[in-house]
C-alpha cells in the first residue's frame, strides 16, 4: 500500500499508514511517477479541534455551496441533514466511497479533500434557535462599492469543498447535493481554483488572477496570537458556547475587471498593491517575507509605499491588530457578452470575530483603496463555522443536538 500523508485539520502533517487499499493511489510505478502519487495520497483529517479547510494549505479546486433548509424542515432535518453530510464528509476526506456512489473519483486518493459547513443568520430562525444565534452573525455593513446579488449571497447553510483534484472535488459536491434531500435546496453555487501542486519547483505563495503573489502577509499557525485571532475561545459565554474551536468565514465575490488592470503598466500595478509584481516583496525593499516599511520615504519625497496601497490600508498595524486568514480561490465563468472575463477571486477570510477581522479592513479599503478601481464585490456571505467534531460527534452537534 501507498504510505499517505495525513494534514490534520489544525495544519499540522504527519505520516500514516496506507489509505484506504482499493481507492488508494494506484500508481505503483516507481521513480518519475511517485510525486503525482504524493498528490492523491495525501488525506487530510475529518475530526479534530477545527473544522479542515481553514488552516489546510490551499487546494487546486473548490466548490462553494450555500444552501437554503426546504420549506417546512426545522432543526430535526437540519440535524439530520448535518449527520448525513458529516459522515460522507468522513468517508470521502479518507478517500473512501460512500454507498450507492457515483464513481466519479473511483481510481484517486483522497487528494486532500476537505469539506467545511457553516451556518448563516436565517438559518437560526428556520430552526428554532434564534436565541442561540451569535452576535457574530449580525448582518455586515454596507460598502459603498458594493454591487452585491442577493441571489448569490449568504444562505442558510455553507459548504466549502477543497481538493487537489478537480473530478475529488466534483465527486464531494455531487455526493453532499444528494444527501441534502428533500432538507435543503441549493440557493448558490460557485467554483474555484488555485495552482496545482508541484507546479511551481518549491513551495510557493499564489498567484491570483492579477498575477500578484497573494497570502504573504496572512497570519501563520505558529503564531503566538494565531488562534485567538482566527479561533472562537472554549469558554465563550451564552448563545456563543456552542463556536467554540468554531471560527466566521467572510465569502465575497470579487470580480477582477481584468481587462483595465492589464493595460496598466507594471509599476503602476505594483503601486496599487506596494508590492513587488515578481516576487512580491515590498516596494520598500527586501525580499518576500520583509516587512513592509510604511515611512521610507522615495527620492521624490513621497512615501515609497504609496497611501492608497492596498497593503498598506490592509496591513494589520493599521487596523488595530486585527488580522484575518485569507484562504482565497479564483475563478473564472467564462468571457461575458461584451468580452470581458467574468473572473477574480471567491475570497473566503477567517476569523474569531468579523468586526475585528474582515469589517473595520473592508471599511478602509471601501475608502481608499488603489485596487478598488479594478475589482467589485459582487456577492457576499456571513457563516458560522462550528469547531471540528470530537470522534463519533457529527458537525453541529453541539447546537443541534
Ligand atoms: C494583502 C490582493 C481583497 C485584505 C494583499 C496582497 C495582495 C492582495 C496582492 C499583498 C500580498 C499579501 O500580503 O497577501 C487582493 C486582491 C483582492 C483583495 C486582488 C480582491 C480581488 C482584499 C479584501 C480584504 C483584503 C476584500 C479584506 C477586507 C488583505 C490583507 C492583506 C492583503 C489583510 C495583508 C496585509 C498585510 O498583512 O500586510 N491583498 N486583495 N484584501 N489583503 Fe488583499
Amino acid at each position: 500500500g501507498a504510505a499517505g500523508l495525513v494534514i490534520g485539520a489544525a495544519g499540522g502533517v504527519g505520516v500514516s499508514s496506507a489509505v484506504s487499499g482499493d481507492d488508494g493511489a494506484g500508481g505503483s510505478g516507481a521513480g518519475g511517477a511517485q510525486a503525482l502519487t504524493t498528490v492523491g495520497a495525501t488525506e487530510v483529517a475529518f475530526h479534530g479541534r477545527h473544522q479542515a479547510g481553514i488552516t489546510t494549505p490551499l487546494q487546486a479546486r473548490g466548490h462553494l455551496v450555500a444552501f437554503d433548509l426546504a420549506p417546512g424542515a426545522g432543526r430535526k432535518e437540519a440535524a439530520a441533514l448535518l449527520r448525513r453530510w458529516s459522515a460522507t464528509a468522513k468517508t470521502l476526506m479518507a478517500g473512501k466511497a460512500p454507498a450507492g456512489d457515483t464513481g466519479i473519483a473511483l481510481d484517486a486518493g483522497p487528494s486532500s479533500l476537505t469539506v467545511t459547513f457553516g451556518f448563516g443568520r436565517t438559518f437560526f430562525d428556520r430552526t428554532g434557535l434564534a436565541s442561540r444565534r451569535p452576535t457574530a452573525l449580525d448582518p455586515l455593513p454596507a460598502f459603498s462599492a458594493d454591487a452585491l446579488d442577493a441571489r448569490r449571497s449568504e444562505g442558510d447553510l455553507w459548504v466549502q469543498i477543497g481538493a487537489d483534484d478537480a473530478l475529488v472535488a466534483f465527486h464531494a459536491l455531487r455526493a453532499l447535493q444528494k444527501d441534502a434531500g428533500d432538507a435543503a435546496r441549493v440557493r448558490w453555487q460557485m467554483n474555484g481554483f488555485n495552482r496545482s501542486a508541484g507546479a511551481t519547483a518549491k513551495p510557493m505563495t499564489a498567484r491570483n488572477l492579477m498575477g500578484q503573489v497573494d497570502g504573504t502577509g496572512n497570519p501563520k499557525p505558529t503564531d503566538p496570537d494565531f488562534d485567538r485571532r482566527i479561533f472562537v475561545p472554549a469558554g465563550a459565554s451564552g448563545a456563543e458556547e456552542w463556536m467554540a474551536g468554531g471560527s466566521y468565514a467572510v465569502v465575497r465575490r470579487i470580480r477582477m475587471l481584468l481587462d483595465d488592470w492589464e493595460k496598466l503598466p507594471q509599476d503602476r500595478q505594483e503601486k496599487v498593491i506596494g508590492r513587488r509584481k515578481s516576487d512580491g516583496a515590498p516596494l520598500s525593499g527586501g525580499t518576500e517575507t520583509t516587512e513592509l516599511d510604511l515611512d521610507k520615504l522615495g527620492t521624490d519625497g513621497k512615501t515609497v509605499i504609496p497611501d492608497n496601497a492596498h497593503s498598506r490600508i490592509s496591513a494589520p498595524e493599521q487596523n488595530g491588530g486585527a488580522a484575518m486568514l485569507r484562504r482565497p480561490f479564483s475563478f473564472h465563468d467564462g468571457i461575458g457578452p461584451d468580452g470581458t472575463p467574468d473572473a477574480g477571486l471567491l475570497f473566503v477570510c477567517w476569523q474569531a470575530d468579523p468586526l475585528r477581522g474582515f469589517v473595520p479592513v473592508q471599511r478602509k479599503l471601501d475608502r481608499g483603496d488603489a485596487l478598488s478601481a479594478f475589482i467589485r464585490h459582487e456577492a457576499s456571505g456571513l457563516f458560522a463555522v462550528p469547531g471540528g467534531p470530537a470522534e463519533g460527534e457529527y458537525v453541529g452537534q453541539r447546537l443541534l443536538e
